[in-house]
């Protein structure tokens, strides 16, 4: 049995921090999951640190079917929630609703994600109210990059802080399960979660939110291009991955690999009558 929703409410009830990682593929759904992580998130992060955009907003729905797909297959425990790309919810709750049904049938997801607060709150609502499983992401929007100027901090100014509250408290109202707090100010984040009944997940938003998530290639130093300021590099894996194949290289040049124990052997009869076959041209 995976993660509930009712199982991450009570974390919040319970007072218990708990940490969440995006994953795109098996391996480290696998990992993820089994280093007892309850929530995975299938993020559209995947644009930028698994497929090489700039930004999320060239992610289709069809990436994120086919990741979560893939993050479903590895992991047995965890929540798995599918991040609704740009486009795939804006135009009406239907939208959403098409593009949820397919992050859920075809994916195997049991959440979705998606961006915005009051604005968001009707879909929210529909989707709920259809039995679908909703986190909502407000502050940093990353799809709405353009629009904000870049990947900058929100809910900084009087009228924005007081904004972001209302839009914590919308999402909530419309019955997301729990809500992404995405750099915003880490006073104003404790006061959101405070105000909240449901968790508040927070990344670039301070120690005083319910839960964190991270991108999984930036904590395991995976993706190096750069490193954003809210993450935190758990391990070098983009440096040992580096040692291990120019070792690799190194290895296969010089005839050290592979050797007879990587290989198979044969009776050398058959070996001396193919010889026979096929005898060399004089
Ligand atoms: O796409 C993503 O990975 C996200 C998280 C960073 C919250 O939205």
């Amino acid at each position: 049995m995976r993660v509930t929703t009712s199982q991450i409410q009570a974390f919040k009830q319970e007072g218990k921090r708990f940490a969440t990682l995006t994953a795109y593929d098996v391996i480290t759904a696998k990992l993820v999951d089994e280093a007892g992580i309850p929530i995975i998130l299938v993020g559209d992060s995947l644009g930028m640190v698994v497929l090489g955009y700039d930004n999320t907003i060239p992610v289709t729905l069809d990436d994120i079917v086919h990741h979560t797909r893939a993050v479903a297959r590895g992991s047995k425990k965890a929540m798995v929630v599918a991040d609704l790309p740009f486009m795939t919810y804006h135009k009406s709750a239907e939208q959403a609703l098409d593009s949820a049904a397919r992050c859920m049938q075809e994916g195997g997801a049991q959440a979705v994600k998606l961006e915005g607060g009051k604005v968001m709150a009707p879909t929210i609502q529909r989707l709920t109210e259809s039995g679908i499983a909703v986190m909502a992401h407000i502050g940093l929007t990353p799809q709405s990059v353009n629009q904000l100027g870049g990947f900058k901090a929100q809910g900084k100014t009087h009228q924005q802080a007081l904004q972001l509250m209302e839009d914590a408290l919308a999402v909530q109202e419309a019955g997301a399960f729990s809500v992404v707090l995405e750099c915003v100010p880490a006073a104003l984040a404790q006061l959101i979660s405070e105000r909240l009944k449901i968790p508040t997940i927070g990344i670039g938003s301070g120690p005083g939110c319910d839960a964190e998530i991270q991108v999984v290639s930036d904590i395991l130093g995976w993706f190096t291009d750069f490193q954003p300021r809210h993450t935190k590099r758990f391990a070098h894996l983009a440096d040992e991955a580096k040692r291990a194949l120019a070792a690799y290289g190194t290895e296969v040049r010089e005839g050290a690999f592979p050797t007879e124990e990587h290989g198979f052997t044969i009776d050398e009869q058959v070996v001396r009558d193919v010889e026979q076959a096929f005898p060399a041209a004089s």
